[in-house]
Formats: C-alpha cells, sequence, structure tokens
C-alpha cells in the first residue's frame, strides 16, 4: 500500500444535491476545469439518470476534461448504468459509480429486499458495469450501520465482479473516528481481494467529523477519499476537500500521506464554487473562510508580526490566498480583460468575451476602477447565464414618496423577445422582483437575500445572493452592480432563469 492518497471531489454531484444547488451546464464545466487545475484524480460529474441536464453536463465534462477520471453515479440498476456509461463514455478516463444499500435499515424500510437479493444487485450491477468500462467503483450505502460480516460479503462479491475501487460511505455521519478507522481495518483484513483494490471512504458530515472520520480511514488503510470543495453536500455536506488535504499536508510529519492536489488553487476552487452556487463560505471556516488568517488579539498580531510561525500553522499563499494586484480601468481594452481574465483562470469565449467587455466598460463608467474581484463578478454573470437565459436589458425605478408608492419597470430579452413590466412594491427592490415575476410569468416565493460588497470601500460593488423557492423547487440566484436594485434583479433573473432552463 502506497502513501498516495486519491481525491475523489464530489462537488458536482454530491455537492449539488444540497438544497438550492442548481448549476447549469456551464457552470459545471468551469467547476470541472477547476478542479483538474486543482489536481483533483476523480471528478464525480453527476448522476446521469436523474436528469437529461445531468445526463449532458456529465457529457459535456467528459469531453472536455483529459487530466483528471470522470466519473458517472449510477444505482444498481441495469438503466441507471446504461444511461451513466452513455453519458461518460467520452471521457479520457471515464468510471462509473455503483451503489446500493447495504444497512438492515435501509433493506427493510426503504428498498423492501432481503439480504440476498441486495447482494445479487450489486454483483449484476458490478458485472454490468465492468462489460461497459475498466474502473469500476462500487458502494456498499450506508456501510456504517450494515452489519459487517454482510458487508465483507457484498464487498467480496463486487471484487469478484471486477470493482477497482470500494467505497465506504458513512451516508448519515454517525460513526467517529476510531469505530470507523476499525471499520476500514476490518475491511481490509477479512474482505478476500480487499488488499488489491483501492479502498475509498465517503463522510457525511452531520457530526461534524467528517473529516476527521477520513483521516481515520487513510490511518487505517483508506487510498481514496471522497469530499466536497466547501464541505457541500447532501444534508451538512460531504468532508472539506480543503481541509482533508491541508490536514494530509501540514501534518504529513505524523500521518506520512500525499495527495496530488496542488494546494495554490484551493483558494480560488472555494470561491468559485461559492459564487456559482451561492452557498456562501462561513468566515471562520477553516483553510477558506475570510478569517482563516485573520489575527485580531494584540498578542497575536504581536506574535505575527515578530514571527509568523508563532500563530499560523500554513502560508495564506500556500492556499492561493494573495493579494490581487488587478486593477483595470475605463480606458482599459477587451484585450486587457481578457488578459486579466485568463490570469485569474477564466477562458470566456467571443462572445461571451464581447458581452463581458460591454457590462465592464458600463462598470468601469461608473466606478472608475474595477479589482481583480470585481473582474471576477463580471466574468461569473456570464458563466451563469446560458444561450437560452432571460436576461436584463433595461430597468427604471422611483423610490417613492407620499404620493406614490415604489415602482419599477424592467424589460428582459430572450432570443430578441423583449418583455417590459412595471410594478409597485414595498422598496424598489421588491417592486422590481415583481416586475419580473409579472413579466415571467413565474410564481416565485423569496426565500432569502443578502446583499454583500465584494471589495471594501463605499464605491464596491454589490452582490446580491437571492433564495426562491419556484413551484416547490428551491433555487439560488446571484447579480452584480453598482446598483443594489440592479444587482438584485439579475439576482432575481438567474434563480429564475435555473427553472426555465
Ligand atoms: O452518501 C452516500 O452514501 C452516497 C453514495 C451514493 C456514495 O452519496
Ligand atoms: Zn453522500
Amino acid at each position: 500500500m502506497g502513501d498516495r492518497v486519491y481525491i475523489f471531489d464530489t462537488t458536482l454531484r454530491d455537492g449539488e444535491q444540497s438544497p438550492g444547488i442548481s448549476l447549469g451546464v456551464r457552470e459545471k464545466l468551469e467547476i470541472a476545469e477547476q478542479l483538474q487545475r486543482l489536481g483533483v484524480d476523480i471528478i464525480e460529474a453527476g448522476f446521469p439518470a436523474t436528469s437529461q441536464g445531468d445526463f449532458e453536463a456529465v457529457g459535456q465534462i467528459a469531453e472536455k476534461i483529459s487530466g483528471s477520471t470522470v466519473c458517472a453515479l449510477a444505482r444498481a440498476h441495469p438503466q441507471d448504468i446504461d444511461r451513466a456509461w452513455e453519458a461518460v463514455k467520452g471521457a479520457a478516463r471515464p468510471r462509473i459509480h455503483t451503489f446500493v444499500s447495504t444497512s438492515d435499515i435501509h433493506l427493510e424500510h426503504q428498498l423492501h429486499k432481503s439480504r440476498e437479493e441486495v447482494l445479487q444487485m450489486a454483483r449484476e450491477s458490478v458485472r454490468r458495469a465492468r462489460g461497459y468500462c475498466e474502473d469500476v467503483e462500487f458502494s456498499p450505502m450506508d456501510a456504517s450501520r450494515s452489519d459487517p460480516e454482510y458487508l465483507y460479503r457484498v464487498l467480496e462479491a463486487a471484487i469478484e465482479e471486477g470493482a477497482g475501487t470500494l467505497n465506504i460511505p458513512d451516508t448519515v455521519g454517525y460513526a467517529v473516528p476510531d469505530e470507523f478507522g476499525a471499520l476500514i481495518r476490518g475491511i481490509l483484513e477479512n474482505v478476500r481481494g480487499a488488499r488489491d483494490v483501492v479502498i475509498s471512504v465517503h463522510c457525511h458530515n452531520d457530526l461534524g467529523l467528517a473529516v476527521a472520520n477520513s483521516l481515520a480511514a487513510c490511518e487505517a488503510g483508506a487510498r481514496q477519499v471522497e469530499c466536497a470543495i466547501n464541505g457541500l453536500g447532501e444534508r451538512a455536506g460531504n468532508a472539506s476537500l480543503e481541509e482533508l488535504v491541508m490536514t494530509l499536508k501540514v501534518r504529513h510529519d505524523r500521518i506520512g500521506l500525499v495527495t496530488g492536489i496542488n494546494p495554490v488553487e484551493i483558494s480560488r476552487t472555494s470561491r468559485l464554487v461559492s459564487l456559482l452556487t451561492g452557498y456562501p463560505v462561513q468566515p471562520n471556516k477553516a483553510i477558506v473562510g475570510k478569517n482563516a488568517f485573520a489575527h485580531e488579539s494584540g498578542i497575536h498580531q504581536d506574535g505575527v508580526l515578530k514571527e509568523r510561525t508563532t500563530y499560523e500553522i500554513m502560508d495564506a499563499s500556500s492556499v492561493g490566498l494573495i493579494e490581487s494586484d488587478i486593477v483595470l480601468g475605463k480606458h482599459s481594452g477587451r484585450h486587457a480583460l481578457k488578459e486579466q481574465l485568463e490570469r485569474l483562470g477564466y477562458y470566456l469565449n467571443e462572445d461571451e468575451l464581447n458581452e463581458a467587455f460591454a457590462r465592464f466598460k458600463e462598470l468601469a463608467d461608473k466606478k472608475g476602477s474595477l479589482s481583480g474581484g470585481d473582474i471576477e463578478a463580471v466574468a461569473l454573470e456570464y458563466i451563469r447565464t446560458e444561450g437560452q437565459d432571460w436576461k436584463l436589458t433595461g430597468y427604471e425605478v422611483h423610490s417613492g414618496g407620499h404620493e406614490a408608492p415604489p415602482s419599477a419597470t424592467v424589460t428582459l430579452e430572450r432570443e430578441g423577445r423583449h418583455v417590459t413590466e412595471r410594478a409597485i412594491g414595498d422598496g424598489m427592490v421588491d417592486a422590481a422582483c415583481k416586475a419580473i415575476r409579472t413579466a415571467l410569468g413565474v410564481d416565485a416565493r423569496l426565500i432569502s437575500f443578502t446583499v454583500e460588497a465584494i471589495t471594501e470601500g463605499l464605491d464596491s460593488l454589490g452582490d446580491v445572493t437571492i433564495q426562491l423557492d419556484i413551484e416547490g423547487r428551491r433555487v439560488v440566484g446571484r447579480g452584480v452592480s453598482t446598483d443594489i436594485v440592479e444587482a438584485s434583479a439579475r439576482a432575481y433573473i438567474n434563480a429564475v432563469n435555473k427553472v426555465l432552463r
């Protein structure tokens, strides 16, 4: 067993299962390309059987990504496996990941199947997947609450059918580290052939132990960890990629394991995922929170000024947190914008660049100059928008007074069709959102609304995140502008577009 731990990123699959996250194909591609730059070994691109959108996104990621294995998830059903293969077959390195529950709780209450029936499903699904693809991963869902003797039999069957990776999920985040480490040791000792395949783990964070459990598993012999950027995922999320990778790096002296991740890309990946999913990163989040390297107390500041290592166990620049010196002004040209975007890691196509440049000019005229953070926010607007999406082309607001309530008129455009609507509201933002709702004919309920400044200072761009419930579906939208009403309108349209798509 070597000392290399493979990093399997599931931001685009389990991460996308977080409530309110709904990524478009273009957004998923952008994240996949960044994960490749980060050095992720395996990208779980989606669950193709669940929707046409996921099927297409996995297919496009498979076509584009050659530096990482691209994996598609499938239940242990023949149609799911066929669909997963159809989606992922264009990849340079495709993988099918198939799963079935093995705990008695799931068998009795969810699957209504006997242990023998499930064992047969596991066997047949791995066999079917191997008929398509050399690289097959099998997961016994809810493994940490399964009877170990039965779990060993299912895993042995998966190995016999040709699975090269056995992934052990702590699906409900119930395990504690020494117990989970012992489970991995038990598998390595009791399952015939387990030492010839890669043992992987997939830990959920319901008790805040996902990273600790993953580390315990690595110390016990696991050599693949499934994790997600910013710890995204179902409920309390998955093990956070950045925390796991940096623990292995910073405490290599004790743990002795390595990954292929390029840590300098961590900050940018975290920011990109946060901006595109609309999920903010808590300020005190380890590694990527905005306070992760901030020192507030005088004693700490004094220590760090004298010698950084007095209170810092890693350098902010090691995870790519460096002050950006990029500033573009209203006289900067299209070429300068393109160059700076590429420096930040954004590669827009010609049309997107033209539109981004027009918007950049508009903002630079109002604001004078734009920083790296502003430029990134402008680029992301174009990555978030797809060809068939509605766009805001004009708006006018009145703050109201004694005589008249606040009102807004918005004009939206899609594929040459324009719609204009006026509405009144409790305030200008409310009026603009109502006008958009009427123009697009959707029944949307506002769940949450936050405004943040992208950079410091009064002339900062406002970054609005809106969460909507549209006919029972939660979606997050984001928009930026120097004007809060416009940023809100853009965020609202972004959220509605996700549902209309
Ligand atoms: O949590 C889980 O068990 C999963 C499996 C599909 C691996 O996400
Ligand atoms: Zn999961």
